[in-house]
């Protein structure tokens, strides 16, 4: 382990720390934490490439994107472990692009837990006190506060061998809480876990969030981790942020293609621009025209649909002018348990994924069905492909 990263897990600093550190709970800070066109390149060529984010003091932001996207690169940045090619970097409205790792103020928890071996759960949360020369009488209240957090307060004799995965990973998480850092970082905490662990976890992860009041900026590329317990995402793809936003607004406004395909089961029509109604754009999507309420001006056009907003029904039944309406073929049905879900496939060849509660009046698998959707329920992007 570098001795960069040890002072960050453990919150040593050499000498006056105190002046970095803001103490929680405590008075929100004004600010929280600003990229400005922050980029890092690596032989010429920018793995995070003009990055911009203000992330708000308090809040919960997690970066979602897949392997190679730079959300590790950036998070390091924000550490102090990566140097910043070109761009800026604010915490707290303090610029820190020159400023040691060790005296950001900031907590780091990772996805392999670190602790210290040889250490019992009580001597890994008292370290960075100790370091930090916080006296006895004081320490041993701010540990049992840390490890009361993540309820393993009856650990703290053991040492890490002796301990789960996840009961490792929620001392880590005490440790790098109990020097109360405004800022905690944590880059795929969960990740070794299995998933009944981490669905637990995150619940935690999020009341911990709720109870310390710091700024929380979490990794991962689990769509759902990143669904169940963020404020807002920041979708990252090749280096650069797609967009940003709740998770409802991902979900139900994504901007680009990748966004809606990388969070979400979806369907997408791909067409050509045909023209436009009053009521917004026709696409042409192999001979067959489908409307939309949204206008753009693109030629190459693709139509994202959520299953949930699909209907399936027999070929024979009524319909109205303010659907949009194909042939398929249903090719399979899945039992989930609440709800059903329909494979069907396309006068092109192409599937489209439906969801329903119901399944009464749809047509078994093999037999021809009608697949319709609102004209507001599809999204209409570029096609980016
Ligand atoms: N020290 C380095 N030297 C050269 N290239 C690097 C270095 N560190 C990272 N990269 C490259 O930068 C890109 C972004 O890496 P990064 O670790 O930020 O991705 P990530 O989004 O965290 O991915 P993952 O989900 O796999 O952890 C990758 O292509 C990676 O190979
Ligand atoms: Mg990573």
């Amino acid at each position: 382990m570098s001795k960069a990263l040890t002072q960050v897990l453990t919150g040593s600093t050499d000498t006056d720390s105190d002046a970095a550190m803001q103490p929680y709970p405590g008075e929100v800070p004004a600010e929280g934490i600003s990229l400005v066109n922050l980029t890092k390149k690596y032989g010429g060529i920018p793995v995070v490439d003009d990055v911009n984010l203000a992330i708000k003091p308090g809040e919960f932001m997690t970066f979602l994107g897949p392997s190679g996207s730079g959300k590790t690169t950036t998070l390091s940045m924000i550490a102090g472990f990566t140097d910043v090619t070109s761009g800026d970097l604010k915490i707290h409205g303090n610029p820190v692009k020159d400023v040691p790792a060790n005296k950001r103020g900031i907590g780091m928890v990772f996805q392999n837990y670190a602790l210290f071996p040889h250490m019992s759960v009580h001597a890994n949360v008292e370290f960075p006190l100790r370091v930090r020369k916080i006296a006895k009488s004081e320490r041993n209240s701010m540990i049992r506060d840390a490890l009361a957090m993540v309820h393993m307060e009856e650990y703290a004799d053991r040492f890490p061998a002796e301990l789960s995965g996840g009961q490792q990973q929620r001392v880590a998480l005490a440790r790098a809480l109990v020097y109360r850092p405004s800022v905690l970082l944590m880059d795929e905490p969960l990740g070794a876990l299995d998933k009944k662990l981490r669905d637990w976890l995150q619940s935690e992860i999020k009341r911990v969030h709720r109870e310390v009041g710091a700024t929380f900026v979490y990794v991962t590329h689990d769509q759902e981790e990143a669904l169940s317990m963020s404020d807002r995402i920041a979708v990252f793809n090749n280096g650069k942020i797609e967009q940003v936003g709740t998770g409802v607004e991902l979900y139900e406004k994504p901007e680009t293609l990748f966004v809606g395909t990388f969070l979400g089961e979806s369907t997408v029509f791909y067409g050509t621009h045909a023209g436009t109604t009053s009521t917004g754009t026709v696409i042409d999507v192999a001979g067959t025209h489908l409307h939309t309420t949204s206008e753009l001006k693109e030629t190459k056009l693709a139509l994202l649909l959520r299953p949930e907003k699909l209907f399936l029904s027999a070929t024979d039944s009524a319909t109205t002018s303010a659907v949009n309406e194909v042939t398929v073929s249903v090719k399979s049905a899945t039992y989930l348990g609440a709800a059903w879900r329909y494979v069907v496939e396309l006068p092109d060849g192409t599937s489209a994924l439906v969801r329903t509660e119901n399944n009464a009046g749809i047509p078994e698998v093999g037999q021809p069905a009608l697949l319709r959707w609102n004209v507001e329920s599809g999204v209409l992007l570029r096609d980016e492909r």
